[in-house]
């Protein structure tokens, strides 16, 4: 009788992977089925010829489809690494990227330079909670606020938090941009202010690829030349943070002139990521 092993089962999924354009066929077919298996890449390799259950294929196949169809492996599998942190994810919120790496790594060290007490960071548009579960983690006296307008999203970044263990100085509060924190603060000053809002111009949006676009619209779509939501948060942010005190804005390639303009009062610095594109403004208030 014929069946399928591992083997078998890879080589076929790479095959449709490939012809419907998927960048990264083999790599792709691999993960999905570790995640359908429960072991790791390496694993399959050492058991190569291990013939799958007929529910381990068909729940496969399943997955395979639906990659071929340009679903996200994060959103297939359930979560995705960032900091070297295992975060759920689903189609409610944006999957972390790398380049959101370089604003926490920022952050952390300036966080590292204040002396004692608990200092207090607000993530607006946290999403997964990336930025601020990751942050806590890191810095285990830092209280977070952190900010979302979208409700599914932040029953996410509160799992996160729970699994992270941070749920005790992590708040999460629903509103837009600073709205809920200016309520919650009665005036206590904050030391930093992470944003990473949406900044993809509109007109962008359409030329993304098909599996950006399977990610919230509303995680995306930053108004015509991508910054409507910064120059909505600069001025809210002015009246937050103390002086010397930072406000860290995630931006995209060839953005950084006009948000450096954006923040002609405070001290502010472009860094560029690992590729070499514009990717964050760290600014200090006077
Ligand atoms: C680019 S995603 C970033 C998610 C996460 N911080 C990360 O780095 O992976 C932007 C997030 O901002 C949220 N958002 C959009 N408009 C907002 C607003 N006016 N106020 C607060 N959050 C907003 C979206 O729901 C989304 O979760």
């Amino acid at each position: 009788m014929r069946y399928t092993n591992i083997e078998t089962a890879l080589a076929g999924a790479r095959a449709l992977l490939q012809q419907k354009d998927i960048e990264q066929p083999r790599l792709d077919a691999e993960v999905l089925l570790a995640h359908v298996l429960g072991c790791s890449r390496a694993a399959l390799y050492a058991g190569a010829h291990r013939r799958l259950e007929p529910g381990q294929l068909q729940h496969y196949n399943r997955l395979v489809q639906k990659r071929a169809q340009g679903h996200p492996v994060a959103y297939l599998v359930g979560h995705k690494e960032f900091m070297g942190l295992d975060f759920t994810v689903t189609p409610a919120v944006l999957i972390p990227r790398p380049d959101t790496e370089l604003l926490v790594e920022t952050a952390v060290h300036l966080l590292s330079k204040r002396a004692g007490g608990r200092p207090l960071m607000v993530d607006v548009g946290t999403g997964s909670g990336a930025i601020a579960v990751s942050t806590a983690h890191l810095v285990p006296t830092l209280r977070v606020l952190a900010v979302d307008i979208s409700a599914p999203a932040l029953e996410v970044a509160q799992k996160n938090a729970r699994t992270h263990a941070v749920d005790d100085r992590v708040v999460f509060l629903k509103g837009s941009l600073l709205e809920p924190v200016m309520e919650r603060l009665n005036g206590e000053p904050v030391d930093i202010i992470a944003a990473n809002l949406p900044y993809v111009p509109s007109g962008d949006i359409p030329g993304l690829s098909r599996e950006v676009r399977r990610e919230p619209l509303l995680a995306l779509d930053g108004g015509p030349d991508g910054l409507d939501l910064y120059r909505q948060l600069i001025p809210q942010a002015q009246k937050l943070i103390k002086p010397g005190g930072h406000l860290l804005l995630e931006i995209g390639p060839g953005q950084g002139e006009t948000a450096l303009n954006l923040l002609n009062n405070w001290q502010a610095k472009l860094y560029r990521d690992l590729g070499g594109r514009e990717r964050l403004i760290a600014a200090e208030k006077r």
